[in-house]
C-alpha cells in the first residue's frame, strides 16, 4: 500500500562523475512512465547539471524559492519526458553550498513537494559534506551510486556509514553503475554488502546494476535524456529496471 503522500529518492554518491544524475534522469523518467507524478529536484548543489544533462533553459533556480523571491511553481520547469523539474542553478550562476537553517528549508520544501508528487527524486552531491549529509537523512529511501573503483566503493561506504548514524532507520540500497556487466555489477555491491555486514552489523541491499552503455555519452552529448533518446539501450533498460524495483518495495 502506497503513502499517501509521495516518497523523497535521494541519488547520492561517496566519489563523484560516478554517474548520479544519470540515474537520477533516468529513474524519474521510468517512474514517470510507470505513470507516477514525479519531481526531479536538483540538489546537487556545487555542480547542478541536470539542466544541462536535460537541455532545460532556467530562468528561475532552487535558490529563488528558498529566498522566496519566487514560488516552488514559478520555478518548476515541465520537461517534454513529463518529468517537472527544479532546478539547481539558472544562468546566474552555481550556488555556493548552504548553512544548516538553509538545508533545514530545502529539506522542507522537498517535503511539501512530496504532498504534491508521487515521488520526488533528488539529485545529491557526492562525498561526506553537511549538506549532501543532511540531504541524504530528510530521504524516505536513499539510493548509493556507486562504481567497481576502490574509491568509489570505499566513499560509497562512507556515505552509508554516516547514513546509518544520521537515520538509523531509512531505507539505503546500492545502485552500481557503470557495471561491465550484471554479474561484475553484482560482485560490486557484494563488497559493499560484506562491508556493511562486517562493520556495521547489518548489510546494504541492491536497487540494481546499471551497465556501462556508450549511448549514455551520446544522450547526454544531445542534451536529450537517456530514456527519449536510446529507450532500447542497455544502460535504460537496467534504469527502467531500478523503477520497478522500487514501485515494487
Ligand atoms: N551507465 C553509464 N555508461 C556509460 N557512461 C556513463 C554511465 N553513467 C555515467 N556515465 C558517464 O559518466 C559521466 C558522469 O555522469 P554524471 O551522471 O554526470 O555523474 P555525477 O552526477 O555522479 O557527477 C557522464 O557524463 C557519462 O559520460
Ligand atoms: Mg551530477
Amino acid at each position: 500500500m502506497m503513502s499517501r503522500t509521495g516518497r523523497l529518492i535521494g541519488i547520492a554518491s561517496g566519489k563523484g562523475g560516478v554517474g548520479k544524475t544519470v540515474v537520477a534522469i533516468g529513474l524519474a523518467q521510468a517512474l514517470a512512465r510507470a505513470g507516477r507524478r514525479v519531481l526531479l529536484a536538483d540538489g546537487d548543489l556545487g555542480l547542478a547539471n541536470v539542466d544541462v544533462q536535460l537541455g532545460l533553459a532556467v530562468t528561475h533556480d532552487l535558490m529563488a524559492v528558498l529566498e522566496e523571491s519566487v514560488t516552488l511553481e514559478a520555478a518548476l520547469v515541465a520537461h517534454e519526458s513529463g518529468l517537472h523539474v527544479l532546478p539547481g542553478r539558472s544562468g546566474s550562476g552555481a550556488l555556493a553550498t548552504l548553512d544548516a537553517s538553509w538545508i533545514g528549508r530545502f529539506a522542507g520544501l522537498l517535503r511539501m513537494a512530496a504532498d504534491r508528487y508521487d515521488e520526488v527524486v533528488v539529485d545529491i552531491g557526492a562525498g561526506l559534506d553537511p549538506t549532501p549529509r543532511r540531504l541524504a537523512a530528510a530521504c524516505d529511501t536513499l539510493l548509493v551510486v556507486a562504481t567497481d573503483e576502490p574509491t568509489s566503493l570505499t566513499d560509497a561506504y562512507a556515505v552509508l556509514k554516516l547514513h546509518r548514524r544520521d537515520a538509523p532507520d531509512a531505507d539505503a540500497r546500492i545502485v552500481v553503475n557503470e557495471a561491465a556487466d550484471m554479474t561484475q555489477g553484482g560482485r560490486t555491491h557484494a563488497a559493499l554488502d560484506r562491508a556493511c555486514r562486517g562493520f556495521l552489523g547489518r548489510g546494504v541491499a541492491l536497487a540494481g546494476v546499471v551497465r556501462r552503455d556508450p549511448l549514455v555519452r551520446d544522450a547526454i552529448r544531445h542534451q536529450v535524456p537517456l530514456l527519449t533518446r536510446h529507450p532500447a539501450s542497455h544502460a535504460a533498460q537496467d534504469l527502467e529496471r531500478v523503477a520497478q524495483a522500487l514501485l515494487a518495495a
